[in-house]
Order: C-alpha cells, then structure tokens, then sequence
C-alpha cells in the first residue's frame, strides 16, 4: 500500500485541493520526531484566508486518529505532520516487500522500452585499464538497474578493435612475432612488440616502418586474407583474457561488435554529411565545423581518407538506432573523453537525427591507489587481474583469520575480494576521481561491500537459527523504533533505484544499501530476536524483517554487481 497515496487522498477530501498539487507537495520531514510525511499548508493561505498555522491546526484535528491508517497527526508552524500507525505500515510493508521478493523495489516503468548500456570497451593486444574496471562496474550496475525497472536491457562490448594501430601490430609481429611465446600471456607479448616498433621507428627511420604499418592497415581495410586473420588472430586472444576478467567479475555482454563491425558502414556516414552539407575541408581532412559551439571540429575524413574513431562513433550509433530503436543509449566512458561525445552528438543532431537526444554520456573520474596514479605503479600499465587477485587474496587471509571454519572459502573470498573492488567505484558521485585503498575496501565495520555482505549473512544465521518458526502471520502488535527505521527504509528503496536510474547513478543504491545494513545492525544489536523470554509475537514480527531485510540487502547488492554469502 502507498502510504502518501493514501494521505493526499484524505487531504483531498479534506482541502478540496487538486491531488497531483498536494502530492507534490508532500515532504518527508527531516526528522523522525516530526513525523513520517508532512503536508505545508502555505498552498492553501490564499483560498482560505488564513495564517497556514491556523489552517494546519484545523486540518490536524480534522483527521487526527480518524482511522486506523494515520496514527495521529500533529500541527506545527505551517505544517500538518503525520505519524503513521507503525504497526500497520509495518505490516503492510514487510508483506509487500516479502511478496516482491527479489523484485522488490522495481517496476515496469520500462516495459516495451529498450536501454542501451555500452560499458567496458576495452582496446584489443592492450591491457585492460583500471579505467575499465570502473566503466565496467558503472554500466554493469546500469544495466541491471534499468533491468529492475523493467526495461529491456541490451549490454554493449565496444571494443577498441580497428584503426592504424593494428597495422603497426602486423608489421611488427611479422618483424618479431613468436607465436609461441604470445599464446603464453597474448596481451602482454602483443604490447611488447607493439612498443618495440614505436622504438625501432624512431631509432631507424630508414626502416620505413611507418609507411610498413600504413600499408597493412590498408590491406586490413580491402580485406586482404593474410592481415585479416592475424587481425582475428590478435582479437581472439585479447578476448580470451578479457572474459577471464568479465567471469570473475560475473558480467556479460549481449554483444561484442567493436570499432570493426562498423568499418564497412561508414561511407554511408560520409555520404550523408555529404549531401547535407555539413562536410568542409580542412588541411585536406573533411570535418564538420563546430565552431559556434566553441568546440573543435569532428575530423569525418583524415587527409588520407581514413575515417577515425569518431566516425565509426557516429556509425555504431545509427546502426543501434535502426537495430534496437533504442529509448536511451547510454555511452559509459571516462570523462576525458567528454568532448568527443559532444563533438559526435552534435554531429548526429545537425544531421537531424532527432533521437540524437537519446544519446548519453555517462563519465566517470580517475581511479588513483594509495594517492598515486595506479598507472605508475607497473612502469607503464596496470595488470588488472593483480588487483582483483590480490583483493580475494587479501580477502581470503581475512577470512583465514577471523572465521577459519567458512564453507567454501575459495568461493566466499572471490564474492568477497571482488564485492569490495566494485562497491568501491560505486561508493561516490561517478565523476569525482577514487583512490583505492585496501584498508577502507576491506574494512568488514566500515562502508564497504563487506560490511553489507556481512549484514546479510548475520541474517541469514539467525535464520537459520530459527529453524522452522513459521513467521508468515507476523503482526507487528509492537514495533520498535529501531524497527520502524529498518521497515521505513525498506520501503524507500523504489525511491533510491529510480533515482539512481534517472541520474544513471549507481551509488544511490550504494548509500541505499550501506543505511539498509546500518539500520539492520541497529534493529537486531538493540532488539533480542530469538533469546529466552521474547515474546512470540515479536519474535515472529522480528524474524519476518530479518528475513525481508536480507532479501533487500541481497536485491541491491545485486543491483551493483555484488553477490552475497550466506556465511562469513
Ligand atoms: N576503446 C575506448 C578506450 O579504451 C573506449 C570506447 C568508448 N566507447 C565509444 N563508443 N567510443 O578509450
């Protein structure tokens, strides 16, 4: 049941003011002790010809204690404050929430509209950059929020998988490949070779190595059998790895079409800039001028006629549009790269492409670890893979230590180790810069995945515990005020997913979850659950919020990407 539905519709017909005006104008009071809602009575000073107490006071009495929904109501300055009967919000909440189960929270505001969430994207023969890791753990946790939201949710892999670069490649496996020794660790080999043809070009521009790569590429783009299949070849193995770091992780794609799925759509882009007019020239390249928006021009065309990364943008974009008709294509990529996603919508909505507007870019800061940059750390490049294995690893010691009897430490470590890495890219605003730091990531009292996951599983056990006590007919006759704090959050959480989605942020589900723990630790540290002597009414009301919490915990860690554990 919708409490504040509930209460507009009695001042409704109290007032005789319209029921959009009154519910927004509805407040949730700072304050516990000022009640659950509170109406402002300042609306209605000019209808009524009165000061807003006077009219507060009057509506107060009129509905206090007039039903069993209301509790009683109060009358302060210009404000009606309501104070819900808690037994009957707590009951009706742990119901419906019970009843929800795992689609507790969500809605079907969504249905029938499609969301893109393009996340990850990482370059092949590159190592995965802790940068994404971080738009993995943002769009990862889109996704499954809009999911919850009952939209149809399509994950996009945009792999960096076309462009000069791979030309440099070829020449240079072809100088120094050992194919051997690349099956071993690919990703790592690739980048050597790569880096040493940056060397030898300098240090021997008699070589030509330059205009070597530039040729191969060329061969790459007519399609030439030899280059492709050492293209492929490249691609496979930086694949193989990547999906070793997306099973860890537990995240999938529904599709993986790169820069490269796109090479052979991108005359029709050119075409039809072209024939709008937006193209001009520019030292030879053709570009779309920006100017009066102060922004730099969209290269379309290099001097050479190679198309570039923004081109093949503007192409993945409109074969989306025609592919899943999207409702909203959400682009997650560090901040940096801000501009180029103005330059490529602006580009879109000059060539009228209305649903341009439907493009987001959803930026995120830079990832620092112990105040350096994690870049620094391994020379040039940061080995992803260690720090997820030294997050379970370290987690595994904690473990070792503290509970040495765990089931399945193996498993309980990696949910663990890899719960605490998203938990905190999530833990912020997306745009502010992260410093990772084991201490505060592993802290199992602090604000951390861990200490949600330990939440869960200290409910889990008195669940357990409880054996077969049948709790379905709980009536909360008595509710604490640890309580009603946990059940009023419990309802909240609605509230928190679709404001997450609405600023495509997942660390509202974050804060949600941590305050859910908090208040669960709160309720069960302050309220004897199965001791001797408890009554057997609030035990069965206690068990049903241990036994709803956990399932909310559960749903919004799953919300961020990060599973639970039963014991720990
Ligand atoms: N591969 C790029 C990088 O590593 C990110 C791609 C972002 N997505 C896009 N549609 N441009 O920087």
């Amino acid at each position: 049941m919708n409490f504040k539905a509930y209460i507009a519709d009695k001042l409704k017909s109290v007032t005789g003011l319209e029921y959009d005006v009154i519910e927004s104008n509805i407040e949730t009071p700072p304050d516990d002790k000022m009640g659950d809602l509170a109406f402002p009575c300042f609306v209605l000073a000019k209808t009524m010809r009165k000061a807003p107490p006077v009219i507060a006071k009057e509506i107060s009495e009129r509905l206090s204690g007039s039903d069993e929904i209301i509790g009683r109501t109060e009358a302060t300055g210009g404000y009606v404050n309501f104070f819900f009967n808690r037994s009957k919000f707590a009951a009706e909440t742990v119901r419906a929430a019970a009843k929800a189960g795992e689609n507790h929270g969500g809605s079907d505001m969504g249905k029938g509209k499609t969301v893109l969430v393009e996340y990850s994207s990482p370059n092949i023969a590159k190592p995965f950059h802790i940068g994404h890791l971080f738009s993995t753990a943002v769009g990862n946790s889109l996704a499954k929020i809009y999911k919850h939201l009952g939209y149809n949710v399509v994950s996009l892999n945009h792999l960096g998988d076309w462009g000069t670069q791979f030309g440099k490649l070829i020449s240079a496996y072809k100088r120094w490949g050992d194919k051997d020794v690349i099956d071993k660790d690919p990703i790592n080999e690739l980048l050597k070779i790569y880096v040493k043809f940056h060397e030898e070009a300098e240090k021997h521009p008699e070589l030509g190595l330059e205009d070597e790569a530039r040729e191969y590429f060329k061969r790459l783009e007519d399609g030439d059998a030899e280059t492709t299949d050492l293209w492929k070849y490249f691609r496979d193995i930086s694949l193989v790895e990547f999906k070793r770091v997306y099973d860890t992780l537990g995240v999938e794609f529904d599709s993986y079409n790169g820069e490269a799925f796109y090479s052979d759509k991108m005359k029709e882009i050119v075409d039809i800039l072209d024939e709008k007019g937006l193209l001009t020239e520019s030292d030879g390249a053709k570009v779309v001028d920006l100017s009066d928006m102060n922004i730099p021009p969209c290269i379309i065309l290099k001097s050479n006629g190679a198309t570039i990364y923004a081109t093949r943008d503007i192409a993945a974009a409109l074969y989306r549009r025609r592919t899943y008709d999207f409702y909203k294509n959400i682009y997650v990529v560090g901040t940096p790269q801000a501009l180029h996603f103005r330059q490529i919508f602006s580009v879109m909505e000059r060539a009228g492409w209305e649903w341009s507007r439907d493009c987001v870019h959803v930026g995120f800061g830079l990832v620092r670890f112990d105040g350096q940059n994690l870049s620094t750390r391994h020379g040039n490049v940061v080995f992803l893979n260690d720090v997820l294995n030294e997050s379970i690893a370290k987690t595994r010691e904690i473990i070792e230590k503290s509970n040495p009897d765990t089931p399945d430490k193996e498993d309980t470590a990696k949910k663990i180790g890899v719960g605490a890495l998203l938990y905190t890219f999530l833990k912020n605003n997306r745009e502010k810069d992260i410093d990772l730091n084991w201490d505060s990531m592993l802290d199992f009292d602090g604000e951390s995945a861990p200490y949600c996951q330990y939440s869960y599983a200290r409910g889990k056990s008195i669940l357990r515990r409880a054996g077969g006590i049948d709790f379905s007919d709980a009536d909360f006759s008595e509710v604490s005020d640890e309580e009603y704090a946990l059940v009023k959050h419990i309802n909240d959480f609605g509230d928190a997913v679709k404001n997450a989605a609405d600023k495509n942020e997942p660390f509202y589900i974050n804060r949600y979850v941590t305050n859910l723990a908090r208040l669960f630790n709160r309720f069960y540290n302050a309220n004897p659950i199965l001791k001797e002597g408890v009554d057997e009414n609030v035990k069965k009301s206690r068990l049903a919020l241990v036994d709803v919490s956990c399932s909310v915990i559960k749903t919004a860690l799953g919300l961020l990407g990060i599973e639970t554990v039963e014991t720990m």
